[in-house]
């Protein structure tokens, strides 16, 4: 439904997006995960067909972004990071003016507000001019606005930032329920959102892709981390150098205290392998006793971090 093809992005000498690459297929819901700065918004603008790219192309609902782009709007419900409302108009005014623009049927306009208003928790808001209302409160105009024209293609730039905690949940299961027919990319720096909504996340840093997969894979594929947690019974200084003694080995933490059996946390160089059979082994060799070794296991969270602060991953 989206096919994205070594789209690149400069603004002047400066790097907006560098060679981004993916397809979304039809009733998918995909992450766009990055710190910022990283092109998110910039692959949003080309796709909306806001902005040009220098190279590369883009297809929507198989319609070309440049070739094309009244087709492609057509098919697209675009909520931008900074939504461009006019702040004198009442919020059903302004939604039924988007949906005349969006060529909504006359006859339907009324209801989808009033249905939209409900579903974005808006409807107490109703008397209110868009000046008067709070940034959360904007924040559910742009999501409604971007939902009048019932979109087969949804592309929301970080679409809750801004909202308080109850309409987060609210927002993230509308948008859930939203997928199936419809295709959906969300922008998003927050690792715990997308997972949450997205069955397929791309993690995109300094303008390229640096990873692209289910979250569950994401957390398999590197699960194997960096390090192994061992409660070993043994002196304590002979401990340590054992395992710093060890091949790939960059750094042993002991816990505090002099008792007999101490937790210790082996970190390893990247590529080390055998890491939990290497350390039961010294310390089997040196006959002191093993109570407990884990791969101390990475969240997400701490995958994402690894990524975007690597080099060449
Ligand atoms: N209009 C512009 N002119 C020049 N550089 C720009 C412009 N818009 C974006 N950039 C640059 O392009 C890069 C990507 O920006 P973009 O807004 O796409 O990031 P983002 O992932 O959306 O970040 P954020 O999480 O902060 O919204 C950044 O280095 C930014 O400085
Ligand atoms: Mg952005």
């Amino acid at each position: 439904m989206i096919e994205v093809e070594h789209l690149t992005k400069k603004y002047g000498e400066a790097r907006g997006i560098d060679d981004v690459t993916f397809n979304v297929e039809k009733g998918e819901i995909l992450g766009f995960l990055g710190p910022n700065g990283a092109g998110k918004t910039t692959t949003m603008r080309i796709l909306t067909c806001f902005m040009s790219a220098t190279s590369g192309t883009a297809r929507v609902a198989g319609y070309d972004v440049f070739e094309d782009s009244l087709n492609v709007r057509r098919k697209i419900g675009y909520l931008p990071e900074t939504v461009p409302l006019y702040t004198d108009m009442q919020v059903p005014t302004y939604l039924k003016f988007v949906a005349g623009l969006k060529d909504v049927p006359y006859r339907e306009i009324n209801g989808r507000v009033g249905d939209l208003m409900e579903r974005v928790g808006l409807t107490h808001m109703a008397h209110k001019f868009i000046g008067e209302l709070s940034k959360g409160y904007r924040q559910r105009v742009g999501l409604a606005q971007s939902l009048i024209n019932d979109p087969e293609v949804l592309v929301l730039d970080e679409p809750t930032i801004g909202l308080d905690p109850k309409q987060i949940i609210e927002i993230r299961s509308l948008i859930k329920g939203l997928a199936g027919e419809r295709t959906i990319i969300l922008s998003s720096h927050i690792l715990p959102e997308v997972s949450a909504i997205c069955k397929r996340i791309i993690i995109i840093d300094e303008g390229r892709v640096k990873a692209q997969d289910t979250p569950e894979n994401l957390t398999t594929q590197l699960r194997v981390s960096d390090k192994v947690r061992a409660r070993i019974g043994g002196p304590k200084d002979d401990v340590v150098q054992a395992l710093q003694g060890m091949e790939g080995v960059k750094n042993v933490e002991a816990s505090a205290g002099a008792g007999d059996s101490l937790q210790y946390v082996v970190e390893f160089a990247d590529g080390a392998a055998n890491r939990s059979s290497q350390v039961a082994r010294a310390i089997v060799d040196k006959r002191w006793d093993l109570h407990e070794l884990t791969p101390v296991k990475m969240s997400l969270e701490d995958i994402f971090i690894k990524i975007v602060t690597e080099e060449g991953v």
